[in-house]
């Protein structure tokens, strides 16, 4: 997985023109997890190769299911999965491989993985997928090597999360939508991705309702059919595209993706002095480019401002006039990109969860990415200073962006992918 690539960016260009944004990789990984209880072959639309999702697809692969790139159609077949249990190098390569906990404990009653790996933005415990799991009758026993979930007495019933967590309220869906009876899940997060999982699993024939809200039903069901899905464009690229281009100055549109779930992003382009305008499938940005200092950005569950998109809008801020504070709420060690944005003139100072951000001129440096989304803010202030930066640490960003940097020269930005070796 590892690669050794960098972005060369030459920034200060106006970005201008339309990106579509593809399948949520948030909604696909579930969706792959998933289809391990589906009794059919699953055909899903719009699939960008992440990197993320060819590691859950190599997971599946692992337990006996088979996948195959057919365009941008992704084809699962897991009636042959015949594993339940999955090797540590595979689990360490994404956080989201917990999800196949709930399906494998649904389909075999046992599930055996080691503990996920994934980005360094904190602690990122699976307690309350395990919580979750353990009320609805799951044995778990856990050592420093592996959890091993035993769930011969898995059965229907009520969850209340302490937090509403996105992957255990979905890791708790896919675990009841075979389980007879009805399992409730009280406090379960209302992010979009959870909306599209409850309606890829009533596309094959399960019945859960409630998603996008607090409180999810789930009617188990004896099987799931085979089908086709088109999953919910990415919000998180999208928004990013859209910062970058109130950033930078110029028109962008983005298509692909409900405006209604980007509220929490437009609004507070708006309030930097952007011009937004939203359609049912996209959203427009139009800028000068000179922003505003937004206030306060707080990080909070769906439908607060995302925590994926802190990072992006944290470069924004570098940039703008004035001063404004940044809270993280939802992960712990989330600003890492700061001291890389720092390089580039930045003048962003942490303190716990909070940073104050003190608006300045940007230049060009060479920064290093460490986490997704960190990485994304750090191509956007490369696009907007002037000069010439680099950005590497390029695996990172592939986990879920592909090919950004097609996206960004068709709006007009200058970047390059090279080998790190070379100048
Ligand atoms: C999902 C998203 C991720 C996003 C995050 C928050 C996917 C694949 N990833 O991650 O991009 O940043 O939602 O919107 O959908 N927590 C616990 N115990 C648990 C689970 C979570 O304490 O068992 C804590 C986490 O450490 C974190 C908070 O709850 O502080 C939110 O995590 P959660 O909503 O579970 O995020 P993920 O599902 O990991």
């Amino acid at each position: 997985m590892d690669n050794n690539e960098k972005y060369i960016v030459c920034g200060g260009k106006r970005l201008r023109g339309e990106v579509e944004v593809l399948a949520a990789k948030n909604s696909v990984l579930p969706i792959i997890a998933c289809c391990i209880t589906v009794c059919g072959e699953v055909r899903l639309r719009n699939i960008e190769p992440l990197t993320d999702i060819k590691n859950m697809l190599l997971i599946l692969k692992s337990l006996g299911g088979t996948y195959l790139f057919d365009g941008s159609d992704l084809i699962i077949d897991c009636r042959k999965l015949n594993k339940h249990s999955v090797s540590r190098d595979l689990t360490g390569m994404l956080r989201s491989s917990v999800f196949i906990l709930g399906p494998l404990v649904s389909k075999f009653r046992r599930a055996e993985i080691s503990y996920p790996g994934g980005c360094d933005i904190g602690l990122r415990p699976i307690d309350l997928h395990l919580d979750g799991l353990k009320n609805l009758g799951v044995s778990i026993s856990e050592n420093d090597e592996k959890i091993v979930c035993d769930g011969k007495g898995l059965h229907a019933g009520l969850v209340r999360l302490a937090f509403p967590s996105v992957g255990a309220t979905e890791n708790l869906i896919m675990a009841a939508t075979l389980t007879e009876g009805t399992t409730v899940i009280h406090n379960a997060a209302a992010e979009p991705e959870i909306v599209d999982l409850q309606n890829f699993i009533n596309a094959m024939g399960g019945s859960v309702h409630g998603a996008g809200t607090g409180t999810v039903i789930v009617d188990g069901v004896k099987t799931l059919h085979g089908g086709e899905y088109t999953p919910i464009g990415d919000r998180i690229v999208a928004g990013t595209y859209l910062i970058a281009g109130a950033m930078c100055g110029g028109k962008v549109t983005v298509r692909g993706v409900r405006s209604d779930r980007l509220l929490s992003l437009t609004e507070k382009l708006r309030a930097a002095g952007a011009g937004v305008t939203e359609r049912t499938d996209g959203v427009t940005v139009e800028s000068s480019g000179r922003l505003n200092m937004l206030r306060k950005v707080e990080t909070q569950p769906y439908p607060g401002f995302p925590t994926d998109l802190q990072a992006p809008v944290s470069a924004m801020m570098a940039c703008s006039k004035g001063r404004g504070y940044i809270i993280e709420n939802l992960f712990e060690n989330r600003f890492r990109h700061t001291v890389e944005l720092n390089k580039m003139g930045a003048d962003i100072v942490v303190c716990g969860r909070a940073a104050t951000v003190r608006g300045c001129t940007l230049h060009s440096a060479e920064v290093m990415a460490e986490d997704l989304r960190g990485g994304a803010a750090l191509v956007l202030a490369a696009l907007k200073c002037e000069g010439t930066s680099t950005v590497s640490g390029l695996k990172h960003i592939d986990r879920g962006y592909y090919n950004l940097e097609e996206k960004i020269t068709s709006l007009g930005g200058i970047i390059k992918r090279v080998e790190n070796s070379c100048v």
